[in-house]
């Protein structure tokens, strides 16, 4: 039997129209613009409204993937969504997309894995399409972070923002998506977690105003450089490439140092890197899809051009795709 690839035929993202700066932070938290901007790369975040949530943003990135590929969402068979900020505890965001879309009757689940959300979320449907089990899925990774930030903590609370994107995946003879790795560590919890959840603490958070993000920042900086770099290696191994055969590296939009970090090892020069972390911050699940679109509709990946996909986030997990567009 033909081996069949699941292929981006296109994608598409959302941003809230809030635009903070750092300048914007300066006024109400212990920080600088140089600070963040030495830092991190980061020089604005864009956040959500009173009202709008991860499944706002997540359905107007799918509409516009949808669009660009010409697909109706009545055609898909499946949607997963990398998401670590639900709209609701259930039913999940991926159902209450897939509703607002007219896709009805497909199948359509979150995935949690914080940061690599997106990633693990395309590797999983990317599985589903070379079983044959689907021809086209839509892929979406979409976060309001902000909404469980403590604004009081300027380790954690100038980092994040918020967004969405997503792509159309179908089945094909040809490739399509060469690799993908999924990895997670739980031993690394207490470096970057939320506490509450509704088996633990969500009663008793009523009464202490908010679900707040927590992290060992220079601890997860080390374990995220050190991680990433087996992680591209590992990558190319089971794509059978190697990093010069890659014209882009999409990675996480946490933080530029470990970008840069990354693209060193692999020696790629940072014109072949997408950055988009000084514009969004870190969206977390939202933050890959969200720079492989700015990438296509900015015309800087070209069809026929090989991308290495990578995240790290809270688990720990870790996870990349290589793909040709
Ligand atoms: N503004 C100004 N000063 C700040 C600050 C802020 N927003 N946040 C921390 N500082 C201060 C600290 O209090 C510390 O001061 P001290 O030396 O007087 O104690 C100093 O800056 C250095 O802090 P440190 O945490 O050592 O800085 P760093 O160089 O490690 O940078 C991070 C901090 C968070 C930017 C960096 O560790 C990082 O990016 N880690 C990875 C985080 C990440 O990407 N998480 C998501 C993964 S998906």
């Amino acid at each position: 039997m033909a081996q069949i690839y699941s292929r981006i035929i296109a994608t598409g993202s959302a941003l809230p129209e809030r635009v903070v700066t750092n300048a914007d932070l300066e006024k109400f938290v212990d920080t600088s613009d140089e600070w963040i901007r030495e830092r991190t790369g980061i020089r604005q975040r864009h956040i959500a409204a009173d009202g709008e949530t991860t499944g706002d943003l997540a359905t107007q990135a799918a509409q516009r993937a949808l669009e660009a590929a010409g697909v109706k969402a009545s055609e898909l068979d499946l949607i997963v969504m990398g998401t670590t900020t639900p709209d609701i505890i259930f039913p999940s965001t991926a159902c209450l997309v897939q509703h607002r879309l007219g896709a009805n009757g497909c199948a359509a689940f979150d995935v949690n894995a914080a940061c690599s959300g997106f990633v693990y979320a395309l590797g999983v449907a990317d599985k589903f399409i070379r079983s044959g089990q689907s021809k086209k899925v839509l892929v979406i990774g979409a976060e309001t972070l902000t909404r469980m930030l403590d604004w009081d903590d300027r380790t954690t609370c100038v980092l994040f923002g918020d967004g969405a994107g997503a792509v159309v995946l179908e089945a094909s003879s040809e490739p399509g998506i060469y690799a993908t790795c999924l990895h997670a560590d739980g031993g690394h919890k207490e470096l970057l977690y939320n506490p509450v959840g509704v088996s633990v603490g969500f009663k008793d958070n009523e009464k202490n105003h908010g679900v707040l993000v927590r992290m060992a920042g220079r601890e997860v900086f080390k374990v995220a450089v050190k991680t990433l770099d087996a992680l591209v290696e590992e990558t190319l191994t089971a794509a059978g490439m190697h990093a010069d055969q890659l014209d882009w590296l999409i990675p996480h939009q946490a933080n530029l140092r470990i970008i840069e970090a990354t693209a060193k090892r692999l020696s790629m020069p940072m014109d072949k890197v997408i950055v988009t972390v000084d514009k969004h911050a870190n969206t977390s699940a939202g933050s890959v899809p969200l720079a492989l679109d700015y990438a296509v509709r900015s015309g800087k990946v070209q069809r026929g051009q090989n991308l290495l996909l990578e995240a790290f986030g809270g688990g720990f997990t870790w996870a990349s795709a290589l793909l040709r567009y």
